[in-house]
């Protein structure tokens, strides 16, 4: 599949999703978007492929937000609907992937760029990463489901606090508040993650598919709703040819060996 605003590598067990447009420090336009969509699809249909690892080209940026050249040429709020739409369909995809989705972010995450971070499962920084929600400066709001997922992962009030004041927030600063599961040298970073990549590889993978989806079914539901679906998903693991080889391997005192059934 050809993609002009996005590299797809397939560096087995992981997919690496590179963000490419160096240019403009990677900002996202509608067709880089559509190519990550396309790239999900691609990187879930592989049975091959164990986890999707997402991270931008150039060394500089993650991703520097949505494209303002776009954002400014937008006449009706029609049309910002459907741009915040689209987005938002590709950031639920990356959440309902069968397969973790790593974020490996090499500098700025900036407004639609921290939005698409706060998308995938674990989400690792360089030490030169910074964060923050910065569209207030542009007279919109955060448009990729940052007004939600943030104040989710760093509370209420410290995520008022960034969208108000479009602060950039600091790699550590973004540990301390629980936006980032680790911070390690830039030079670390795609290391960290392809092995973290082949950690996750070693488990059953309908036992990694359906531990993902508990999680977030559960979080859109109160706690004992959350429980009751936990039940649900754990049958269809218990239902698994996996589960029995699992265990028994583990009796045996051997490695499994997982057919993914
Ligand atoms: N959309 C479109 N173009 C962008 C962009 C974005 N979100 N972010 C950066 N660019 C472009 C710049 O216009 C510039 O293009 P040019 O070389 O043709 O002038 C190029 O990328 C490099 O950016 P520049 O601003 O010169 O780099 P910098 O190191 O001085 O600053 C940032 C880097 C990220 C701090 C700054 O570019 C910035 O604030 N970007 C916008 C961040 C933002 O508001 N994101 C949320 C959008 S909703």
């Amino acid at each position: 599949m050809a993609y002009e605003n996005i590299l797809y590598q397939r560096e087995l067990p992981a997919a690496i999703i590179t963000i490419n447009r160096p240019r403009v420090l990677n900002a996202i336009n509608h067709e880089t978007i559509a190519e990550i969509g396309r790239a999900l699809d691609v990187a879930d249909a592989d049975p091959e492929v164990r986890a999707v690892i997402m991270t931008g080209a150039g060394g500089r940026a993650f991703v520097s937000g949505a494209d303002i050249g776009e954002l400014q040429a937008m006449d009706t709020a029609r049309e910002g609907f459907e741009h915040s739409r689209r987005s938002h369909e590709v950031i639920f995809k990356m959440e309902h992937l069968s397969k973790p989705v790593i974020m490996a972010i090499n500098g700025y995450a900036l407004g639609g760029g921290c939005e698409l971070a706060m998308g995938g499962d674990i989400i690792l920084a360089s030490e030169n990463a910074s964060f923050g929600q910065p569209e207030v400066n542009l007279g919109i709001i955060p448009g990729f489901g940052g007004s939600q997922r943030l104040p989710r992962l760093v509370g209420r009030t410290k995520a008022l606090e960034w969208i108000f004041t479009g602060e950039r927030i600091s790699a550590q600063e973004a540990l301390q508040w629980g936006l980032v599961n680790h911070v390690v040298p830039a030079g670390e970073l795609m290391q960290t993650a392809k092995s973290m990549v082949d950690t996750i590889a070693q488990k059953a993978p309908l036992a990694i598919a359906l531990a993902k989806r508990a999680v977030y079914h559960g979080l859109e539901m109160g706690p004992r709703a959350g429980n009751e679906a936990e039940m649900t998903y754990f049958g269809l693991a218990v239902g698994t040819a996996d589960r029995k080889e699992g265990t028994q391997a583990f009796l045996e005192k051997r490695e499994p060996e997982w057919q993914g059934t």
